[in-house]
Formats: structure tokens, sequence, C-alpha cells
């Protein structure tokens, strides 16, 4: 039986032979002796058929935190183009459901994993050409501090694709990722990327902003405020803030475009949305979808975090935390030197395109099936 092995990239294909002898192309072959990793990929990731579902595009990925928000777009963007998915999960099996029908049959591969067992680690992407990285949290639990969810993982999980000689890691930060950041996840977000960079010089770092889409915690969160009265506490009425949310499906493009983009190697993306909106008028135009009246109100930050600091001490997901507030209150950063959505391809979706497929459902039912009619579109700010 003939072992395939994976030179550079991906689709350059080289087969040994049972007596040992390699077959390839004579230009492939002359590189072989400086770039060979020997890794018995299957013979099924040959690519082949015309690009769809059914076909197979030469992509094995491992999809570390594919049960969350993003993780259902980046496996069904990959899942359509036919790629072998092998999904990492600590859920109970019916939790990740939603994702078995996301590719052709027997192309996803479902495997527990432990991110504290580096076995578990290793085993995920055995038999993978691409990583990538989706792990993260909103909150600290007593198993999982940020550091460990945002900087320990990510460098296990960097280490052993090196080791295993990965063609494609792609680890997910944030846009405001900051070591000098009031907020804890942002500050470990920062330090997770450094982490990456130092294990997987290669790898290709994603900074998105806020993400909205179906089931966000953004523009949903805003949304869901009017459950505790009926007004929206902001600090500063959300006049010093501005955000440049981006489409959750922008980002999960982008995920697979880096893939097939022969020069996103060890590059770090910006994906950030086609606009600027001070937060009050981004809060006011989420409200205006959702056909629910917007009366905000300056809330001082302390007083916010008392708050806050409420809902943290029951032991389940908090519906918000202290450094939600403040994460959510900081200004998206500019990165005009860092490749972007276009750079992959993708131009950015704008919040008056989606709002209302994140909103409907917020609205009273005699609102329901109504189009988005005279919801104004939110002012836009270019600082
Ligand atoms: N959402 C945004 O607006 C946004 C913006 C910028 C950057 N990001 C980053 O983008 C990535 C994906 O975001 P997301 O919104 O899809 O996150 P998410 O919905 O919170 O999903 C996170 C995923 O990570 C897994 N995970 C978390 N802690 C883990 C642990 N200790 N061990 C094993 N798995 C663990 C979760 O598994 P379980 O389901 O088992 O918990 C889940 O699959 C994250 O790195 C996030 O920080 C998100």
């Amino acid at each position: 039986m003939a072992t395939v092995i994976f030179v550079s990239r991906p689709t350059v294909v080289l087969s040994r032979l049972s007596n040992g002898t390699l077959v390839g192309p004579p230009a492939v072959l002359a590189t072989v002796p400086v770039k060979i990793q020997q890794r018995k990929v299957h013979h099924a990731l040959i690519p082949r058929g015309k690009g769809g579902r059914s076909s197979f595009s030469g992509v094995a990925a491992t999809v570390f935190g594919a049960t969350g928000f993003l993780g259902r777009y980046v496996v069904s963007r990959l899942g359509r183009v036919g790629s072998q998915i092998v999904i990492p999960h600590r859920c109970d099996q019916y939790d990740t459901m939603h994702l078995r029908p996301m590719a052709d049959l027997g192309q996803i591969i479902f495997m527990e994993w432990d991110a504290r067992d580096k076995d578990s680690i290793k085993q995920a992407i055995a038999h993978s050409n691409v990583v990538i990285n989706l792990v993260g949290r909103e909150w600290e639990t007593r198993n999982y501090p940020f550091e460990d969810v945002h900087v320990t993982i990510p460098q296990q999980i960097a280490r052993a694709a090196k080791e295993a000689g990965i063609t494609k890691l792609i680890h997910l930060s944030h846009l405001n990722a900051d070591i000098r950041s009031p907020s804890k996840y942002l500050r470990t977000k920062a330090v997770g990327e450094e982490a990456v960079k130092a294990e997987f010089p290669d790898a290709i770092i994603m900074k998105p902003s806020e993400m909205f889409g179906r089931e966000d915690r953004f523009f949903n969160h805003f949304a869901n405020m009017r459950w505790f009265g009926k007004a929206v506490p902001l600090i500063a009425l959300g006049k010093k803030t501005v955000k440049q949310p981006v489409y959750v499906v922008d980002v999960a493009k982008a995920i697979v475009n880096a893939i097939k983009d022969p020069d996103s190697n060890g590059k770090t993306y910006a994906l950030a949305g086609p606009n600027r909106y001070l937060l009050h008028d981004l809060v006011e135009y989420v409200y205006a979808v959702a056909h629910r009246p917007f009366v905000a109100y300056p809330l001082p930050r302390p007083l916010y975090h008392m708050i806050a600091r409420l809902f943290e001490l029951p032991p389940f997901e908090p519906w918000t935390t202290r450094d939600k507030v403040d994460r959510f209150h900081i200004t998206d950063m500019k990165y005009p030197d860092l490749p972007g959505l276009e750079d992959l391809g993708i131009v950015p979706t704008s919040i008056e395109q989606k709002a209302i497929e994140v909103l409907r459902r917020h609205r009273r039912f005699r609102w329901l099936e109504e189009e988005l009619g005279e919801a104004r579109p939110a002012k836009t700010v270019d600082f």
C-alpha cells in the first residue's frame, strides 16, 4: 500500500511505494530532502472532484472549539468545500448534533478530548494537515481561568501542531487583544498570540472584533437588556466607545480562505466590519430593528461592575461579568498595516444587511414578519 506524504503545501502530494521509492512530480521530488514530513495521511486526502460537498478539497482540519458560536460556521464552510473535519469536544454527544449534517457522510469525525491531556491533543491532530483553534471563553471558571483557556491551551495546541508537522495553524485572538487592556480576557488573548507564535512561527492569527450573528453574545446581549427594565445602561451613554462589529460568516470565510491562500502563513489578520459606530448609536439601531423602545442611561463603571459582580456569583454561565462590561466599552483598535477581510477576498458585510437575521426574534409578535422598514441605519463615524 502506498503511503501519502505531504510536502510544504497540502496540495502537493508524493507517494511512497512499498519498496520505499518516492513517486511524484519531479519539481517536488527535488525539494524532498529539505521539506519532507513523513506523516501517515490517509489516501482519501488526495484532492478530487469538482470542489463541492461531495468532492475532497485536500483539507483535513481539526477544529478545536467547534461547538461554540463561530465553530458551527467554520465547520459548515469547511464541509461545503469537501473537507475532512475532526471535532474534538468535551460536551455531551447530543450537543454536537447540529454539526453532524454539515459535511458529507463520514467526513466529520467526533472525538472526546481533554485540553489538559497532551496525548488527546496529539490524537486529535494526528491525521490532519490543518489545525484551527477556536477555543475561548468569555468568563473564568474555577477549573479554567483565562490564562488556561487563552494561553496554555493554545500553546499546547501550537506545540503539538509543530511536532506533528501540521502545515497550517489558525489561531483565533481578538481585535483588541492588548497586554495593557483593562480586560483580563483581552490581556490573556495578547499573551496567547505571543505564546502561539513562539511555538509555531508560521501560525495564522485572526483578530476579529466583536462578532454578530444569530447566536452572538453582542447584539443579543444588548437586546436582552430589556429583561431588566425599560432602559439600557451604558458607560458614558456609550458615546465614548467606538465599535466595528464583524459578521460571523465573514470570519468563517476568512478562516477557510486563509487555508487556501498559500501566502497566509505567519500573517496576522485584523477582521472588522465595514463601518465604525458609537456604541450608543449601535445599541439604538439594535432596538430600532427589534421594534422596541430605546432609552439609554449613563451608568458609572464602578456601579456597573457591582451589578455585573452579582451575575458572577452563581455557579452557572454568567449573563454578564465585570470583564465583559469593560470589553464592550473598549473602542475597537484600528490596524491599517495588517491585512483584513478584503485581502482574503471577502467583502465585509454591514450590520444593516444582517441585523434583521439576528434581531427578528427579539420583536413582539405583531412585528415578527415585518421587514426592516423604517429602522434608520446607525450613524457611522471615522475615528
Ligand atoms: N464571539 C466573539 O464575538 C469573539 C470576538 C473576537 C474573538 N473571539 C474568539 O474567537 C474564538 C471563538 O469564539 P466563539 O464566540 O465561537 O466562542 P464560544 O462560543 O465561547 O466557544 C468556545 C469554544 O471553546 C471551547 N472551550 C472553552 N473552554 C474550553 C476548555 N477549557 N476546554 C475545552 N474546550 C473549551 C468551548 O467548548 P464547550 O462548548 O465544551 O464549552 C467552545 O467549543 C474564541 O477564541 C474567542 O475568544 C470571539
